[in-house]
């Protein structure tokens, strides 16, 4: 059967909703996760901190922003930093759009209102890398502002709690748990009240043997109660992730080093040793290749076969890479690269901007030139 819209959030009696929010209120006031922008008030931090918990677990997040914050303390700092510096402090943590979009929304923020960040949610979508759920989490936890946030935690919480047997990742199910999460917020206080139900989903209605029976909603909560918890929330299996390959081609003697910018949407303003991509099987007319594009950046590689530095994959949420490195030894003409790419001495990686997967091979060469040491994460 298909319902209307938010059928299943209207038919729950609100006194219920109050005294589920009284009895999270209680419990988060006594139970709240001690995190570092939770010891603060000040709007950027709290965005900072929300752009950089998209998609990311508390305990990724942490060190990276206390470092962020070290770095770049206010809006400001943060608009006139040098993007490597920028995209370096972000290594790692993936999805690099956001630290991207986070300083041009910071300039934005600078230019056009007076480097104070926007409290209403409209003024804060307005923002680069502000979506609704991010809106929302800021204005109600930097401006007291009444709006519900529904990430991940939030929705098993409420599919259990209210026994939402839909999927949850469709769009009717996100439709129906954002409007049962509009009716649970209470009024003033929904910076706290989506704080205490993040916690409880990360922490006690976890997705696997949650901790029933430390919840301080557990008599409220029909899964508990029909024994269904285990089983929600419900939503339609993930396709397999596609592998796509490539080829890495890796310039360098004990001196320097050839790496480009990338300029793609994925990992743009990264640094990375050239690439292709390929279907089918590595075969050695694949590997002429991308002597051919290396050659192309820096003019001739010495005439011998390239070592395979190693073999390296890497998991993004939509696709996985599975890649083959291969050293090959410059010429000895100085010529000058092209095509966005340069020169540096194997040190210098360790200053420079890259993928986990690039870190990786860049980490491996290090150790075949350890006095240079690169000793990034
Ligand atoms: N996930 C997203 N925002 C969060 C917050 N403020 N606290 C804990 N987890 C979060």
């Amino acid at each position: 059967m298909v319902r209307a819209e938010t059928d299943f959030a209207v038919v729950i009696p609100q006194r219920r909703l109050r005294a589920i929010a009284r009895r999270l209120s209680v419990w988060y006031a006594q139970n709240a996760r001690d995190l570092p922008w939770r010891r603060t008030r000040d709007p950027y931090a709290i965005w900072v901190s929300e752009i950089m918990l998209q998609q990311t677990q508390v305990d990724t997040v942490q060190p990276y922003y206390l470092r962020w914050m070290k770095a770049f303390p206010d809006v400001t700092t943060l608009a006139l930093a040098p993007i490597d510096e920028v995209l370096q402090l972000w290594e790692g943590l993936g999805y690099y759009s956001r630290a991207r979009n986070l300083q041009r929304a910071a300039q934005v923020v600078v230019q056009k209102h007076d480097g104070i960040l926007p409290a209403s949610i409209e003024g804060l979508r307005a923002l680069p890398g502000i979506g609704p759920y991010t809106a929302a989490a800021i204005a109600s936890i930097a401006f007291g502002a009444d709006a519900a946030v529904v990430d991940g935690n939030v929705k098993r919480v409420l599919a259990r709690l209210f026994l939402y047997e839909g999927d949850v990742k469709s769009t009717g199910g996100v439709q129906e748990l954002q409007a049962l999460a509009d009716r649970l917020v209470p009024q003033g206080r929904a910076g706290d009240h989506n704080q205490a139900v993040m916690d409880l989903g990360a922490t006690l209605c976890t997705p696997r043997r949650p901790r029933c029976e430390a919840c301080p909603v557990r008599t409220s909560c029909l899964a508990y109660r029909t024994r269904a918890q285990e089983s929600l929330p419900r939503s339609t299996r993930r396709k397999p992730v596609a592998t796509r390959k490539a080829l890495i081609g890796v310039v360098a003697d004990s001196e320097r080093v050839l790496i480009e910018k990338r300029q793609t949407r994925l990992l743009g303003g990264l640094w990375a040793f050239p690439f292709i991509e390929y279907v089918g099987e590595a075969n050695p007319a694949r590997i002429v290749e991308l002597r051919d594009l290396l050659e192309a950046r820096c003019g001739p590689v010495l005439r011998q076969p390239p070592d395979l530095l190693g073999e390296f994959s890497h998991t993004y949420t939509h696709f996985k890479i599975s890649a083959q490195a291969w050293l090959f030894v410059p010429g000895q003409t100085g010529e000058i690269p092209v095509g966005g790419a340069v020169w540096v001495n194997p040190a210098q990686l360790a200053a420079v901007p890259m993928s986990r997967l690039d870190r990786r091979i860049a980490n491996m060469l290090s150790r075949l030139h350890p006095e240079q040491p690169n000793t990034n994460p």
